[in-house]
Formats: structure tokens, C-alpha cells, sequence
């Protein structure tokens, strides 16, 4: 069975893209086969992201493919071990297509009210629309340096009633580069970051084996 994750989102630039990567490259460093269907057909940048990750020549390499449709990415989903579905933001239709065709479904978002306010919105949208509560998991990214802040928006997600991965993402020139290049956010050469992304990672992976079992 092909294991689907999606990460969504209402608003754009929270780093759906950024997660969708990382989670890819940690399955395929694994040996899994791997493919992240960019849902964000006018954008493409996962598809950007893999042609200079090729000009770059970084291992392992990954799959990516545009889809017009969550339905045209599910028709092409059994051939892999793993698909992840980066979603487009501003469509709550397709987000919600990604979110019941997934075996975990990803929200990643940042820590301000602007940002959580949505996130929890459309969580509880997925909810309404039977989705079960423990396939969905927040994920804070392009957090800053206050533990404070990050344990604050982690209780307002918890109170809404969905869990957080462990760990977060600062924001970071590093990263940024590193996407720039081809990479993903554990392929940064600094280690505290690198282990920041893996904690991330870890628990996302913790998730979809304990679905497995
Ligand atoms: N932790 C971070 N530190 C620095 N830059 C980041 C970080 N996370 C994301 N970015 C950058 O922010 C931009 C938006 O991130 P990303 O493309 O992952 O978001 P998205 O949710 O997929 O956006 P969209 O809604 O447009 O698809 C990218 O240029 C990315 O490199
Ligand atoms: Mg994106």
C-alpha cells in the first residue's frame, strides 16, 4: 500500500513546500520510492526545487510531478512507496480532496494569530468534514528565537484539539539557501539546524508507523 501524506494549508508561503520536501528526502534517503505531487500547478516550485536539486546533483534524488487534480495524482500514487501531496494554498476544495486521500494529513504554520487563526479554521473544517482528528498534526515553521512564543502557540493549537510534531523550524537564512540549492532542510550544513529539521521529521515518521502497526 502506497503511505499518502498531505500538507496543506489555507494561506500561502507557510511552508507547505518546504515540509513536503523534507519528508520526501528523508523516505528516499531511506531507500523508500518516493514522489511529491506539486498540487500548486501555478507555481510549480517543488518542480523548480527538484530541477536545481539535478543541476546541483544531490542525493538522493527525488521525484516530482505537477497534477491539475488531487484525483490525477491518486491514479498515479500505487507504483510508489510513499507520495506526498504538497497542496496549493487558497483552495480549501482541494485541501480537503488531499486530506481524505491521506493517511496523514500535515499543517504547517507560523506563530502569529494571523497565522494560527487559519490553520486552526481549517482544521476544524477537515473535522466537520470527517476527517479524524489523529491524521491531523501542525507542524510550527518560521518560528523565531522565544521558547515563550513557540510553547504559546503550541497550547492555543493544543486547546483548538490537534497535537503538534515535537521540535519547530526558525526561520532561517541557512535554509533558505539551502532550498535555493536544491536541498532540503536537513541537508543544511549547520548542525543545530539540520537536528532541528530531523526532530521535525522524526515525528512525522513516528506518526505514519504508528499508523502502520
Ligand atoms: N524556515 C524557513 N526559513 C527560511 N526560509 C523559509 C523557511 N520556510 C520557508 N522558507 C521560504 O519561504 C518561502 C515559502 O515557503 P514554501 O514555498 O515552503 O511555502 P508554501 O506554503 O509552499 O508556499 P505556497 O503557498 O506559495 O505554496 C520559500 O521561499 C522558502 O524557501
Ligand atoms: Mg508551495
Amino acid at each position: 500500500m502506497t503511505v499518502l501524506v498531505g500538507v496543506i494549508s489555507q494561506k500561502g508561503g507557510v511552508s507547505k513546500s518546504t515540509l513536503a520536501r523534507l519528508i520526501a528526502r528523508e523516505y528516499a534517503a531511506a531507500g523508500w520510492d518516493v514522489k511529491i505531487a506539486d498540487l500548486d500547478i501555478s507555481q510549480g516550485t517543488s518542480t523548480d526545487w527538484k530541477q536545481r536539486r539535478e543541476v546541483n546533483n544531490i542525493q538522493p534524488q527525488i521525484a516530482v510531478e505537477q497534477f491539475r487534480t488531487v484525483a490525477q495524482a491518486l491514479k498515479h500514487a500505487d507504483v510508489y512507496d510513499i507520495v506526498i501531496l504538497d497542496g496549493a494554498p487558497h483552495s480549501t476544495q482541494s485541501s480537503l480532496e488531499i486530506a481524505r486521500a491521506s493517511d496523514l494529513v500535515v499543517l504547517p504554520t507560523g506563530l502569529s494569530l494571523d497565522d494560527l487563526k487559519p490553520s486552526v479554521l481549517l482544521a476544524h473544517e477537515l473535522v466537520n468534514a470527517k476527517i479524524a482528528t489523529d491524521k491531523i498534526i501542525f507542524v510550527l515553521c518560521r518560528v523565531g528565537d522565544r521558547e515563550n512564543e513557540i510553547e504559546e502557540a503550541r497550547s492555543y493549537i493544543r486547546k483548538a484539539g490537534y497535537d503538534t510534531v515535537a521540535g519547530s523550524i526558525p526561520e532561517k537564512t541557512a535554509y533558505r539557501q539551502a532550498s535555493d540549492n536544491g536541498r532540503a532542510l536537513s541537508e543544511v550544513t549547520f548542525p543545530t539546524l539540520k537536528q532541528r529539521a530531523e526532530q521535525v521529521v522524526q515525528g512525522i515518521i513516528d506518526l505514519l508507523s504508528e499508523q502502520e502497526e
